[in-house]
């Protein structure tokens, strides 16, 4: 009997990526009329469902390993959760139908919908506990800056390497309480500090696009399943990333042990969390530095999307006009 070929080679990455956009097209039309309405719920609602009605279109055997939550807490794109017709290739979906569920209910910038697909076995199972994070953009050597590092040794490690003055990096942080001493230390640097409210996966793409974002570093804890999706964006427009997962509990480290993680401590690169090649597409809801968000008039509502694939490192900018029923 002919030996069945492995799941890294039956991923059909380039036929499969047009597929993924029109997943994450489809939540972010569904999420439109809900764009500052004050109703988190229902745009992640309707998100949700109109991402997993296209994602089981799809000719693929899929698994949800980054997605809504436990089989318990969501009842669709849970984890575990079977997706595609079962026809295709074995792969791994990270997902957030609604990355910036307040941003949307707020109208305010970098919501997007997110999704990225790579062979079965190749994603982090990262629990849904916080992760800290460390991203820069592509063009620096292995090294250039590390999770050791002190915040403000990571400025001035990036600087040196860039041939520029501490003043001359901006940061991006999330605005919480448990930032200040991380946001005081970076200002003693002299480096400015892009502060978001929500929203880090756009945050750490952000560092991808220097030039057109203005942000150079990413730095504090967030999601971790957002970890995973902002490593797996890296992988396709070049970057670094680390994230090390933080446990404030026992019922946490209980989460993580389900997820197969016995390391508490790692420090894990980019490439330990998308350990195989990953397509990766994100559509924006509301407009922000990286994604147009959705247009809507009388007789038409547009969408952008970025696809890419980090095989051929490939970045596809779509603009889809759907007319209005
Ligand atoms: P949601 O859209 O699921 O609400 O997540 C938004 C977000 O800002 C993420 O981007 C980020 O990783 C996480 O929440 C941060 O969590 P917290 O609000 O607890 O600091």
């Amino acid at each position: 009997m002919a030996e069945r070929p492995s799941a890294a080679i039956e991923f059909q990455d380039r036929l499969l990526s047009l597929g993924l956009a029109r997943v994450s097209e489809a939540a972010a039309l569904a999420s439109a009329h809900l764009i500052g309405r004050g109703d988190e719920k229902a745009a992640d609602q309707a998100a949700v469902n109109a991402m997993r009605d296209q994602l089981n279109l799809l000719d693929i055997a899929g698994v949800v390993v980054i997605g809504e939550g436990e089989r318990d807490e969501a009842p669709m794109l849970f984890i575990g959760e079977e997706v595609g017709t079962g026809k295709g290739p074995a792969v791994d979906i990270a997902l957030d139908p609604l990355e910036g569920t307040t941003l949307t209910a707020k109208d305010m910038p970098n919501a997007l919908t997110v999704i990225a697909m790579a062979p079965r076995g190749t994603l982090l199972h990262a629990p849904d506990v916080y992760m800290d994070k460390l991203a820069i953009g592509p063009g620096f050597k292995p090294g250039t800056v590390t999770f050791n590092m002190s915040p403000s040794e990571r400025v001035s490690a990036l600087a040196a390497a860039k041939g520029v003055s501490t003043t001359d990096i901006t940061v991006c942080v999330l605005e919480r309480p448990r930032h200040e001493e991380l946001i005081a230390e970076i200002r003693s640097t002299g480096a400015s500090i892009r502060l978001i409210t929500d929203g880090d996966v756009a945050g750490v793409m952000h560092c991808a696009e220097p030039e057109v974002t203005g942000i150079d570093m990413y730095m504090g804890s967030g999601g971790a399943p957002e970890g995973v999706l902002a490593a797996a964006a890296l992988k396709c427009m070049g970057g670094q990333f680390f994230g090390k997962l933080i446990f404030r509990n026992d019922d946490e480290r209980a989460r993580a042990r389900k997820a197969g993680i016995t390391n508490f401590d790692r420090v894990y690169t980019r490439d330990d969390l998308v350990r195989a090649d990953v397509i990766f597409a994100a559509t924006g809801v509301t407009s922000g530095s990286l994604l147009s968000g959705i247009r809507r008039e009388p007789a038409h509502i547009t969408t952008e999307t970025i696809l890419m694939r980090s095989k051929t490192g490939s970045v596809r900018r779509m603009t889809y006009r759907s007319p209005v029923k």
